[in-house]
């Protein structure tokens, strides 16, 4: 076993909801596993050839199993399928080590929202939160219950008290208020969200109009294809043209102008890389962005000139950028 990689074998394959399957991986050579906190994910090298971030959904506390789960996309580009119908019981794995980007920080309380299969890393936050005797509560928005991954278990009585369920049946009018949901709010509260783009837009609006501290707010994002939300279009060629020098530089299908303009010697501070959390944000002074952030709110993405070039990109063949 390479120091950087696992090779885990599928234990168990558990149908959990409409189009959701976890994935239970063990060793393959025996023994125990790397530990994780939670909010980790895992690199898997999906059968074709796909690279995914799946989370960890189990308990940290657990060292013999990861659990993961995966939500078939018809429309994303393959990497869930593959999962769904080629990987098998007994196949073994290319993972990497578990990776945190959405650490469980302390705080005198927790809100957790969680959209569709934006639940995983919030199970495994549940699980410690539970085990350290927190002052927590989750929001489980879904379709339907039939559509809502791990219902039984956090429908049982260890879980039960600390999480609501919220069933849209596709309206989401009809599901969770989170203006109503962030009105409220004690010092020393921290926020989580994950799961599609909208419910996360929904939350960055409503934590920046009840004034939450931004360091208290944190969202995982997922890749378009997780969530199937951030973006319809298919990646396209454009040309990025920097206004100081009169430059242009071709941004091909599956590179971010944020790199591209790496490559190239120019720097734009960043943070997240993932399009939550601002830092990125660059004024645009012609051309048309596609948006792909969960960061601004709709009226901005409609009227402002700025975009953030970690996940963008253009739906014009060019864009001029203030840089
Ligand atoms: S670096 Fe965080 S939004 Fe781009």
């Amino acid at each position: 076993m390479a120091q950087d990689s696992l090779s885990l074998r599928v234990q168990r394959i558990t149908p959990e909801a409409e189009g959701i399957l976890s994935y239970e991986l063990v060793p393959a050579e025996g023994g125990s596993l790397p530990p994780f906190e939670a909010g980790s994910h895992l690199d898997v090298h999906v059968p074709g050839g796909f690279l995914r971030q799946y989370s960890l959904c189990n308990d940290s506390a657990e060292t013999h199993r990861y659990l993961i789960a995966v939500q078939r996309d018809a429309k994303g580009r393959g990497g869930s399928r593959a999962m769904h119908e080629r990987v098998r019981v007994g196949e073994v794995l290319t993972t990497s080590l578990p990776r945190c980007d959405f650490p469980l920080l302390y705080a005198r309380s927790y809100v957790l929202v969680a959209g569709g299969i934006g639940i995983t890393p919030m199970l495994s936050m549940a699980w410690q939160l539970e085990r350290q005797g927190a002052n927590w509560h989750l929001h489980y928005c879904t379709r339907s219950p039939e559509r809502t991954a791990f219902r039984e278990l956090l429908a049982s009585p260890a879980f039960a008290a600390h999480v609501t369920f919220h069933h849209d049946g596709g309206d989401p009018s009809r599901g969770l208020d989170v203006r109503a949901l962030l009105a409220t709010r004690t010092g020393g509260t921290r926020l989580y969200c994950c799961g599609p783009a909208p419910l996360m837009r929904a939350v960055r609006e409503a934590s920046v109009h009840h004034q939450w501290p931004n360091e208290k707010v944190h969202f995982e994002a997922f890749t378009a294809e997780a969530t199937g939300a951030i973006s319809n279009r298919a990646d396209t060629e454009f040309n990025v043209v920097i206004r100081s020098t009169g430059a242009t530089y071709p941004v091909p299908p599956g590179q971010t102008v944020l790199n591209v303009l790496r490559k190239n010697g120019l720097r734009v501070q960043s943070d997240c890389e993932a399009g939550t959390c601002g830092t990125c944000l660059t004024r645009v002074l012609d051309g048309d962005p596609d948006h792909r952030d969960t960061f601004l709110a709709e009226p901005q993405r409609n009227t402002c000139r700025n975009m953030l070039v970690c996940v963008s990109r253009a739906r014009s063949r060019k864009l001029v950028l203030d840089l």
